[in-house]
């Protein structure tokens, strides 16, 4: 076929056919931006991104964890580096942004996972800086995040935003309303962001985490028991019982669920909000 011949529609389909070709032999080649990736998720989900061959960039308060979660990749054959800085930062987003994109000058994946689970009491007694905190830190920081990467992601052949949200504020979670609310907002961010950049080729999706096990989990289960007077053990009982699998989710779980979004297979998936959660929450 003669170049002149081929319509738009036949470029976008040759295009597409590059990426999955790209896509299914892993995602060598690829950029990827993880945020709140020294521990926890975050971490589980850079590694499983080095894994099927993306180079990794990594950001989170803390050198030490960083490090030690690059020293890992990079031992197993990874390609990964980060940059210490706070989610509400702009600046430090742009600088972590353009380490990301590189000669290249393009993103191909960006995860916001840095999370904080706020204050563990009733709306009453919230201050109004844990609220503008947490706030700052589960809502602002993904809008920050993906305003400081879409340039570079525009250039991506199929860019992809995966926000990990919670089904906190779906399914009411008392002494916590900062964090519902937070959650909550990303999903309306990303419905809203998904039309905004679908002419790039971008897609933008959110995986709702139902109780993920590790430490964190264990954190939050201790603040609430304090805050409810009922001991931890009821309360994850109480969480398991909610689920239609009765149990609670892993890491690797959520970690599954990025690598497909992130895939050419999830290239006409956008504006999703997934829910990882054993079944607890359907909607
Ligand atoms: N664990 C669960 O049961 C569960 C359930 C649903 C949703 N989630 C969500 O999943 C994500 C990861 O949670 P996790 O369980 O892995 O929690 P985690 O172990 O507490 O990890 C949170 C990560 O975010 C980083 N972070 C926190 N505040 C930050 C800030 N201001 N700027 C930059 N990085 C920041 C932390 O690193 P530094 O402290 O070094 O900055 C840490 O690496 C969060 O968005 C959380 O809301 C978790």
């Amino acid at each position: 076929m003669i170049l002149d011949s081929i319509g738009d529609h036949e470029i976008h389909n040759r295009r597409a056919l590059v990426s999955v070709i790209v896509r299914e032999n892993g995602f060598a080649g690829c950029s990827a931006v993880v945020t709140g990736a020294g521990q926890g998720i975050g971490a589980a989900i850079a590694k499983g991104l080095a894994a099927k061959g993306a180079s990794v960039f990594l950001s989170g308060r803390r050198a030490k964890t960083l490090d030690g979660v690059c020293a890992q990749i990079e031992a197993d054959g990874g390609e990964a580096a980060y940059r210490v800085g706070d989610v509400t930062d702009l600046a430090h987003l742009n600088e972590l942004m353009a380490l990301a994109a590189g000669s290249r000058g393009v993103i191909d994946m960006l995860v916001n996972n840095a999370g904080t689970p706020g204050p563990t009491a009733a709306l009453v007694d919230v201050t109004p800086q844990e609220w503008n905190e947490t706030i700052a830190v589960n809502l602002t920081g993904v809008f920050l995040a993906c305003k400081a990467a879409l340039p570079y992601l525009e250039r991506a052949e199929h860019g992809k935003i995966v926000t990990i949200g919670s089904v906190t504020g779906k399914r009411p979670l008392p002494n916590r309303t900062p964090y519902a609310a937070a959650k909550l907002g990303v999903v309306g961010l990303t419905r809203t962001l998904a039309h905004e950049v679908a002419p790039h080729g971008i897609s933008v999706n959110v995986i709702s985490p139902g109780a993920v096990e590790g430490p964190r989990l264990n954190r939050v289960l201790a603040s609430m028991s304090q805050a409810r007077g009922v001991p931890p053990e009821a309360l994850r009982a109480e969480m398991v019982q909610a689920a239609a699998f009765k149990r609670t989710v892993t890491e690797a779980d959520v970690v599954q669920t990025t690598l497909f979004l992130c895939s050419s297979a999830a290239n006409n998936l956008t504006g999703q909000d997934i829910n990882v959660s054993a079944g607890a929450v359907m909607y």
